[in-house]
């Protein structure tokens, strides 16, 4: 029988236990990069990680989800699963062999396991070790984990959305200051997710090239950042290519500076939700056929305000913003019509 528990796997109680979130991002995708402006709000799905020391130099990382133990000599990266922990060990100075045991309920594919298991890591070594770290710093602390050890150059939405966010509010981040503020869904609105059923494909080298397509467009406008840029007609100079990719991150920042605006109401977030969507479908190239096909039926249902991919893309998840108390009904409608098999992920 497969373990449910670090006492199961290694025979004595953990030493420190901690849990993080995942997060769906409603508004200001693929922006973070770029200094700009993100909506996250934490999902219930979390990812929790028990420690121990073992008085080895070697550390043993058991994955509940996956039942599988690697080993990892202290100081080492190791293969899988590993890096996510053992990056978060180097980057706190543990010079000694730990146990870990890994749980998580968070899908893969758009709504951020990685930055929930960094996190949720990083607060067990927090209590064990102990760390000065804040919740700022310890998702920073994140990030620079997937671009160091898992060789992701991700931004930093994810992390700081799993160490900071709740599921009871957005939480507007600004990138380039890290400024925060939560902000209350839409009135009468609710938020749904699905997991389209697609596994995203080619997704940290699709990442990778985007951001670099709009670090070359930044430095041919002169820009430290396209969060420089407010009017799409300054892209017009940039090569095709550069020139749509640029201005998605242009048009999205907008979208989400426009949703913070007193009097929007859930119909016109919904609004700014499928603009979102047209534009990481046409201009940033990120999305899915078969993922398009489930937000076009989301869109096309009578309590949809509004739907989008969220996350990445290249397959994963999907949010809508909902009438109250509508969510499950429309996920339930939409699915039975869906070609893939795809499942409802929250509420
Ligand atoms: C991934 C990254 C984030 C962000 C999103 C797209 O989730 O980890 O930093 O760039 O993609 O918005």
């Amino acid at each position: 029988m497969t373990p449910t528990s670090y006492e199961q796997v290694f025979g004595a109680a953990p030493q420190a236990t901690a849990l993080a979130p995942g997060r769906v991002n409603l508004l200001g995708e693929h922006t973070d990069y770029q200094g700009g402006f993100v909506l996250p709000t934490a999902i219930p799905q979390q990812a929790a990680v028990s420690l121990g020391r073992n008085g080895t130099q070697e550390h043993v990382l058991y994955s509940a989800n996956l039942d599988q133990t690697i080993r990892v000599p202290v100081g080492e990266v190791g293969p899988g699963f590993a890096p996510y922990l053992t990056g978060c060990f180097a980057l706190s100075g543990v010079q000694e062999g730990l146990n870990a045991f890994v749980t998580s309920d968070v899908p893969s594919g758009g709504l951020s396991s990685s930055a929930a298991l960094e996190v949720a890591t990083l607060r067990a070594l927090r209590d064990l070790l102990p760390l000065e770290l804040d919740d700022v710093a310890l998702a920073l602390r994140g990030v620079q984990v997937e671009h160091e050890f898992v060789g992701v150059m991700c931004g930093v939405m994810d992390q700081m959305a799993s160490s900071l966010a709740n599921t009871r509010t957005m939480l507007l981040i600004d990138t380039r200051s890290l400024d925060r503020h939560a902000i209350p869904f839409p009135a009468g609105a609710e938020v749904l997710v699905l997991d389209s059923g697609v596994p995203r494909r080619l997704a940290e080298s699709g990442y990778n090239e985007r951001r670099a397509q709009v670090e070359e467009a930044a430095r041919l406008l002169g820009v430290p950042q396209l969060r420089d840029v407010t009017d799409p007609a300054a892209l017009e100079t940039l090569p095709p290519v550069l020139r749509e990719r640029a201005r998605h991150v242009v048009t999205e920042n907008a979208r989400v500076l426009a949703a913070l605006e007193p009097g929007v109401d859930a119909a016109r977030f919904g609004e700014l939700m499928n603009a979102s969507h047209a534009s990481l479908r046409d201009d940033y190239a990120v999305s899915h056929e078969r993922v398009d096909e489930l937000v076009a039926l989301l869109q096309a249902h009578p309590d949809v305000y509004g739907a989008r991919m969220t996350g990445a893309g290249f397959g994963g998840a999907v949010v809508a913003l909902v009438r109250q108390g509508h969510a499950t009904a429309a996920a339930q409608a939409v699915l039975a019509d869906y070609s893939e098999q795809g499942s409802q992920v929250v509420p």
